[in-house]
């Protein structure tokens, strides 16, 4: 059993789908803790209904990155969690941080990256006239939305489509592959070789996955 924070800023419904999934029976991961950097965030209030422990470190009480990332690490290493999931989570992570917890830092974006890193990406997505958007579960690494990719989903773009007509369709999708993405790397069936994932070989449930690099 692998124990997991997350960490969020705002609604949590990526954070509702990991407290679901490690509900299921056999889940091989279990939330320890929830941090966010944000006091409002309603995700603070799904992780309390279930009964986990939630914390605020709010960057704003900080002076220096550094000693924001530090608290969030003294925070986690407390919770005796093995591996971060963010979920939501807005703030930027840096260097020793990310070096610190290398590979064991999940982050979900909504895009197929390397495309459209950052933020707006379906209002992007549209204007880039792109047939196709979705999301990806990555590791982390220093360099923004740049890490090792674990896990993808697509959905096609309609004629109709707009920013927030997407916006739910992906988020539909990240709340299927991230928790699929926890169970590949909590069960250690991922390994990062050259900043590329491997998995073993695996079944996945029926969605439309763009599969990760299986393994022989
Ligand atoms: C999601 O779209 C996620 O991809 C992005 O932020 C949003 C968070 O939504 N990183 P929620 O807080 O999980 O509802």
């Amino acid at each position: 059993m692998l124990d997991v924070a997350i960490i969020i800023s705002g609604s949590g419904s990526n954070l509702q789908a990991l407290i679901d999934a490690c509900k299921e029976e056999n889940f091989p991961a279990r939330i320890v803790k929830v941090i966010s950097n944000n006091p409002d965030a309603y995700g603070l209030e799904r992780a309390k209904k279930s009964g986990i422990e939630t914390e605020v470190i709010n960057h704003v009480d900080y002076e220096e990155r550094q000693d924001f990332e530090d608290a969030l690490d003294q925070s986690i290493k407390d919770s005796g969690a093995k591996i971060i999931c963010l979920a939501g989570f807005m703030r930027i992570l840096k260097g020793p941080f990310v070096n610190r917890w290398k590979n064991r830092i999940l982050n979900i974006h909504p895009s197929i990256l390397p495309a459209f890193k950052g933020l707006h990406t379906q209002e992007r997505a549209l204007e880039a006239g792109v047939r196709f958007t979705g999301c990806t579960v990555h590791f982390v690494s220093s360099d923004l939305d740049g890490g090792p990719i674990i896990l993808q989903a697509i959905t096609s773009i309609d004629q109709n489509d707009t920013a927030d007509t997407l916006n739910a369709k992906v988020l539909e999708l990240e709340h299927q592959i991230y928790p699929e993405a926890l169970k590949l790397v909590a069960s250690g069936r991922v390994r990062v070789s050259e900043n590329r994932v491997r998995t073993e070989k695996t079944t996945f449930a029926n969605i439309s996955v763009i599969n990760p690099l299986i393994s022989k």
